[in-house]
């Protein structure tokens, strides 16, 4: 079975800014795997630099930010990789690509890492910030679910907002919730 952390890629465009993407990166026993959904725009910069870094954060507005349009995260250059890292990080790992499974859907970029860094101390599991990352991933399948499965794990979701949020999650959870009614309301 996979172990998978949900993380913040980061990768460097062609035109020098930043690009973030909320992605699940599997732990394997000769490094991390990044697998990219075509099209992807991780994709394309992991071909061309060959490098990202992976951002552990909890500061989950990030994850509901990048799947609600808010891509603007302040970022700053890795250590040793040419890809910019998060800010906001509580640690991250620089990673290389060594070798590429090709697929038409999904490749599988698998990668070393050469470089990690502690930037925060981590303050323990937030319930809340666990639902704003499930109810991200339910924005991402908004037009592949039926609407009765996303309300019905929303309201399981909202639960763990209700009775353990900060201000982050709650701002997180605003953008989310804002997002599935406009997707609603179009025809
Ligand atoms: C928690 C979470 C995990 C995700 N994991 C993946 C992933 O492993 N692969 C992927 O292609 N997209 C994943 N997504 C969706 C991407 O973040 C989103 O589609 C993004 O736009 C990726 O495309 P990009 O590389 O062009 O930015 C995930 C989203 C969330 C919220």
């Amino acid at each position: 079975m996979p172990f998978i952390r949900e993380s913040i890629v980061t990768t460097r465009n062609a035109d020098g800014t930043a690009h973030i993407a909320p992605m699940g990166i599997h732990e394997l026993d000769e490094g991390l795997l990044i697998a990219p959904f075509k099209p992807s725009r991780t994709l394309v910069n992991l071909e061309r630099d060959r490098a990202a870094a992976i951002n552990y954060t909890d500061d989950v507005r990030i994850y509901a930010g990048c799947v609600t349009g808010r891509y603007s995260w302040p970022v700053q250059d890795a250590d040793i990789i040419p890809a910019p890292r998060l800010q906001a990080c509580l640690a991250h790992s620089e990673v290389e690509v060594a070798r590429v499974e090709h697929d038409e859907q999904r490749p599988r970029y698998y990668c070393r890492v050469v470089h990690e860094a502690n930037h925060a101390p981590f303050h323990g599991f937030n319930r809340a910030q666990n639902a704003v990352i499930e109810t991200a991933i339910l924005v991402t399948r908004l037009g592949m679910l039926p609407a009765e499965k996303i309300d019905r794990e929303i309201d399981y979701l909202r639960i763990a907002i209700d009775k353990t949020a900060g201000p982050r999650e709650q701002e997180a959870w605003g953008w989310l919730m804002a997002t599935i009614d406009e997707f609603r309301k179009k025809p």
